[in-house]
């Protein structure tokens, strides 16, 4: 299959935080693979703001590392670096003060795209709102980018929405969701509404109940004084499980465009009940004799922040009403692997006196690594000996099925950053999205608060805390295994 690439208008991109560790590993190598794929004009300029004082030379050599670091070593190629080092530039600024403002303003050009990716703490992002806005830096037909964590509860998702809104419409504001940028994640939607095959078994009357799983095996070193005050419900449930959550639940959107995709996601938020403390679990990874625990990791002996979280949702609408759907994700987990299973529900009547071999038919979606589908289904067990059924997988691999262009995927940054070039935001959240997301997940976080709730233990590599088993058994289900 042959991948297209359409090249993008020209524009000028300034990365705030040009310097960090964002900028570094995925923003940067993002838009190098895109200079590569052939997706980046002429015309386009990078240019790199942060606080320190250096020269274009210093942060080219600065760029020039990171891509060495952070791009596989196969798309590696000295020769387009050096041409995409041409493109770069940096102005030091200070985002309270006044320092480097007006040399950015002397930048900008006229007639080109202009997108200001804020890549810093969202404490500076009214502060950028504000700068760009007074030194007429951005105007109308400018694009600002913001990254998660898009506040920590509702209150505070609301006054960044109110700080930005002061300087840009909402049309203006591309808040990332980097899941949304995935291959498969977008994938769910083609599944779901280019195929007539699904639809009509898509609801409450034949799916028992929905698994979304999004494992890690990666510890939380190194981001200790940042996760340690979020924990997994903020970091991954309120932004990138609950995405999922909704591209596997939403009606069809009349099309794919941002509004109706967004405002179909915004419903199935809105329905989502409150959830109760039984449905529930948390948990913290253990010390192993080859690993530090949580509790080392984020240097905080006291910790009571979850590094694991299970938990079952239900959705009150007339699609699912009666089906569950069950979501976890953690750290320090057995293997790395997200991906969503479908169960369907038993035939109404087995015709068959063997039922022995009987299993639900799943359909699995496998986000990562081996992205792919499969679907199992129940044949008759070959050979004589009566009728006995087994269970047999249709099995699609996605990079089998594309060939080799499968490596050439753009991976979420790449082309999230291209989307906002292009202008288009159904890959992005709106912020009535974001407010409804934190509305939903503010009572459950409470709740644990008020009540003193301390996570369970679970050992690095193992499945998660023992209790999250009993969240499914009690209703006569079972998790899948977390397995690559
Ligand atoms: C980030 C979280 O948003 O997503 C991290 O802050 C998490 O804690 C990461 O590890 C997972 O992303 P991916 O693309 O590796 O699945």
């Amino acid at each position: 299959m042959v991948s297209r690439v359409i090249p993008v208008d020209d524009f000028d991109l300034v990365i705030f935080g040009g310097t960090g560790d964002l900028a570094r590993r995925k923003i940067l190598p993002g838009l190098y693979l895109r200079f590569v794929a052939g997706q980046i004009p002429d015309g386009a300029r990078i240019i790199g703001a942060a606080r320190s004082e250096m020269d274009v030379p210093r942060y080219r050599d600065m760029v020039a590392e990171a891509l060495q670091e952070f791009v596989p070593a196969a798309r590696y190629d000295r020769d387009f670096v050096a041409a995409f080092l041409g493109r770069v530039f940096y102005v030091a600024i200070d985002a309270k003060g006044s320092a480097g403002w007006q040399v950015l303003a002397d930048m900008m050009r006229s007639n080109v795209v202009r997108a200001f990716y804020f890549s810093v703490a969202p404490a500076l992002f009214g502060d950028l709102a504000e700068k760009l806005h007074s030194y007429a830096i951005a105007g109308a037909q400018s694009r600002i980018v913001v990254e998660k964590p898009f506040g920590r509860d509702l209150q505070s998702a609301r006054a960044l929405n109110r700080a930005l809104a002061l300087h840009f419409s909402e049309e203006q504001i591309y808040r990332i969701d980097h899941y949304l940028g995935k291959e498969t994640v977008q994938n769910l939607m083609a599944v779901r509404f280019a195929n007539s095959l699904f639809e009509p078994l898509w609801n409450a009357r034949h799916v028992d109940h929905v698994q979304i799983t999004v494992a890690e095996t990666v510890g939380v070193a190194g981001r200790g004084s940042y996760y340690d005050k979020a924990g997994a419900m903020r970091d991954m449930v309120q932004n990138h499980m609950m995405q999922l959550l909704c591209l596997i639940a939403m009606e069809a959107p009349f099309r794919f465009e941002a509004d109706a995709v967004r405002d179909e996601k915004l419903k199935v938020i809105r329905a989502l009940d409150a959830v109760m403390p039984d449905q529930i679990v948390r948990g913290q990874y253990s010390a192993t004799p080859q690993q530090p625990g949580y509790v080392q990791d984020v240097e905080n002996p006291a910790s009571r922040s979850e590094s694991y979280v299970a938990l079952k949702v239900a959705i009150s609408n007339w699609r699912w009403k009666g089906t569950p759907f069950y979501l976890r994700t953690g750290k320090r987990l057995r293997a790395r692997t997200s991906e969503i299973a479908i169960v369907f529900k038993a035939p109404p009547h087995s015709i068959f006196e063997q039922s022995d071999g009987w299993h639900e038919n799943v359909l699995v979606i496998r986000l990562q690594p081996n992205e792919g589908m499969t679907l199992s289904v129940m044949i008759k067990e070959p050979g004589p000996g009566g009728m006995r059924l087994s269970e047999v997988p249709l099995n699609m691999s996605f990079a089998e099925a594309l060939g080799d262009d499968a490596d050439d995927v753009p991976d979420a940054y790449e082309r999230l950053i291209m989307d906002v070039i292009r202008g288009n935001q159904t890959l992005f959240m709106r912020g009535d999205e974001v407010e409804a997301a934190w509305a939903w997940t503010d009572p459950i976080i409470e709740g644990w608060e008020a009540r003193g709730d301390k996570p369970s233990p679970y050992d690095a590599g193992s499945s998660g805390p023992e209790n999250a088993l009993m969240l499914m058994h009690r209703d006569g289900r079972r998790w899948r295994e977390i397995k690559t």
